[in-house]
C-alpha cells in the first residue's frame, strides 16, 4: 500500500512527534533523525515559533567577505551560502573596487507600496477622483494603525489611485505611499490597507478583495557606483572583456537572468545571514529589471576618459532590521553586529555594494579566465568529502581531480581507495599522452 501524507492535526504534535511521522513516512534512520533534531545555535523550541510544522533547522555555511569599504567606511559582509567561490569573488572584486577608492552609494527614503483592489465600481474614473480628494481621511485612518511607526517618522505619506483594465473589466487600485524607516514593512503596510478597505469601498461603491504590499518597490530603491582603475582589473583587455560582458547581459534576456543571478548571489547571500526576505528581494529585482518593458541588467558597466571601469547599479531593497527573523533568531542578531549598519537604508546601500562586488568578480572571471577554475576547486574539495575523504586527504584528492579535469564522485573514490592502500596518490598519465598511444 502507498504511504499517505494525509494527516490531521500534525501542526499541534511538538517537533519530536512530528519527525517521528516523517521517520515512518520516509524510513529515517534515527541517525538522521538525530541529525535533524540537533539544532546548533537555533534552539528547536525558537525555530517551532518561527514557522509552522518544524522538525528540525538546516544549517548552512556563513562566510565573511572582507575588503569591503562603502562611503569611506570599512564592512565585513556576513554571507550564508551554499555555493562555492561567491564569498572569495565578492572579497576579491571589493579589493579592486577598493584601489578606486571604494563603493559610493545613495537611497531613497524607504516607501513601500501598498495596494488595494477594488472591484465592480460604476464609474471606476470618478472613483479615483473621489479617492485622491479623500487622501487626507484615508493617510489619517492608515496612521491610525501604527502610532509606534508615525512617533519614528514614518507612516503613511501620500497615495495614489490608478484605474486598470482586466479580465474581469476595469479596476480601481488605490496605491498606499508608506515609509517603513527601518522595518521591511510588510506588517505595517498589510495592516494599513486591511483597515482601510471599508473606507475605500465607501469611496468606491465597489467590492474590495485584494489588500496587500508590493513587492516592486519602486520608491525604495539603493545605488551604489565604483570605479576600478584598469590596473586593479587586470588592464585594458580584462575593462574591455567586462564591457562587452555588460553589453551582452544588456541586450539579451537570456544573459541578462544570469548577469542578475550573479549579483543576487551576493545581496541573497547577506539576505539570508540577517535572515531577511530574500523572496521579497529577488521579486523586486527581477520586476525591476523589466521596467522598460523589456528585461534587462539591474547595473551598468562603461569606461571612462582614463580607461578605468565604472560600475553602477540600481534595484529595490525592502530590507528591515527590526521586527521579524532579524530580532529573534540568534544568528541573524549577530551578522547584523558583524555588518554594524544602523539603519535598514545603510543596510540596503551595502546590500547593493555587495551585489555590484558580486557581479564584477563574475564579469572579470567570466570575460578573463571564465569561472570553471576558481569554481572547481571548491567543488572538487566537496565532491572529495562526500565520497568519504577527510582535512588534508579531501585537499590531496581535490587538487589532484583539479589537475587531472576529471572531477566526479568515481575519481574521488578510487583515488581515496588508492591512497587507503598505498598512502599516496598515483599521478595518472595526462589524458594527451593516453590518447596519443
Ligand atoms: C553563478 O552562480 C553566477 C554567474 O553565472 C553569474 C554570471 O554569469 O554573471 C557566474
Amino acid at each position: 500500500m502507498s504511504k499517505s501524507s494525509l494527516t490531521s492535526g500534525f501542526y499541534k504534535l511538538n517537533p519530536k512527534e512530528r519527525l517521528a511521522f516523517v521517520k515512518k513516512f520516509a524510513d529515517l534512520s534515527d541517525e538522521e533523525c538525530a541529525l535533524l533534531q540537533n539544532t546548533g545555535s537555533l534552539p528547536l523550541d525558537l525555530a517551532d515559533h518561527m514557522i509552522e510544522n518544524v522538525v528540525g533547522a538546516i544549517p548552512i555555511p556563513l562566510g565573511i567577505g572582507v575588503n569591503f569599504l562603502i562611503n569611506n567606511r570599512d564592512y565585513l559582509i556576513p554571507m550564508a551560502i551554499e555555493e562555492p567561490s561567491v564569498v572569495a569573488a565578492a572579497s576579491y572584486a571589493a579589493k579592486m573596487v577598493r584601489d578606486g577608492g571604494g563603493f559610493h552609494t545613495s537611497s531613497t527614503p524607504p516607501i513601500m507600496i501598498g495596494q488595494i483592489q477594488a472591484t465592480g465600481i460604476r464609474d471606476p474614473y470618478a472613483a479615483k477622483m473621489r479617492v485622491i480628494q479623500a487622501k487626507e481621511e484615508i493617510l489619517k485612518k492608515a496612521n491610525d494603525q501604527d502610532p509606534m511607526l508615525v512617533s519614528v517618522g514614518g507612516g503613511a505619506k501620500d497615495l495614489d489611485a490608478k484605474v486598470i483594465q482586466t479580465t474581469q473589466g476595469l479596476m480601481l487600485i488605490t496605491e498606499l505611499y508608506v515609509d517603513c524607516r527601518d522595518a521591511m514593512g510588510a506588517n505595517a503596510v498589510n495592516t494599513m490597507a486591511e483597515a482601510l478597505a471599508p473606507l475605500i469601498e465607501r469611496l468606491t461603491g465597489g467590492h474590495v478583495y485584494l489588500r496587500i504590499i508590493s513587492n516592486l518597490a519602486t520608491k525604495r530603491l539603493t545605488r551604489a557606483w565604483c570605479v576600478v582603475p584598469k590596473e586593479a582589473v587586470g588592464g585594458e583587455e580584462v575593462v574591455n572583456g567586462i564591457v562587452n560582458a555588460y553589453a551582452f547581459a544588456a541586450a539579451d534576456p537570456y544573459r541578462a537572468a544570469t548577469h542578475n543571478k550573479g549579483i543576487l548571489n551576493g545581496i541573497i547571500a547577506v539576505i539570508v545571514a540577517t535572515c531577511n526576505d530574500h523572496r521579497a528581494i529577488e521579486a523586486g529585482a527581477h520586476a525591476y529589471a523589466v521596467k522598460n518593458g523589456h528585461y534587462t541588467t539591474l547595473s551598468t558597466w562603461e569606461k571612462n576618459e582614463k580607461g578605468d571601469l565604472v560600475g553602477s547599479i540600481e534595484l529595490p531593497m525592502a530590507v528591515g532590521l527590526i521586527g521579524g527573523a532579524v530580532r529573534t533568531h540568534p544568528i541573524a542578531k549577530i551578522a547584523v553586529k558583524i555588518l554594524g549598519v544602523k539603519t535598514a537604508n545603510e543596510f540596503a546601500e551595502v546590500l547593493a555594494s555587495v551585489g555590484l562586488a558580486q557581479n564584477l568578480g563574475a564579469l572579470r572571471a567570466l570575460a578573463h579566465e571564465g569561472i570553471q577554475r576558481g569554481h572547481m576547486s571548491l567543488h572538487a574539495r566537496n565532491i572529495a568529502i562526500a565520497a568519504g575523504a577527510t582535512d588534508e586527504l579531501a585537499d590531496l584528492v581535490a587538487e589532484r581531480m583539479v589537475e587531472e579535469r576529471k572531477i566526479r564522485m568515481d575519481r574521488a573514490k578510487e583515488l581515496i581507495e588508492q591512497h587507503k592502500k598505498t598512502g599516496k596518490l598515483k599521478r595518472n598519465k595526462p589524458a594527451s599522452k593516453r590518447e596519443s598511444k
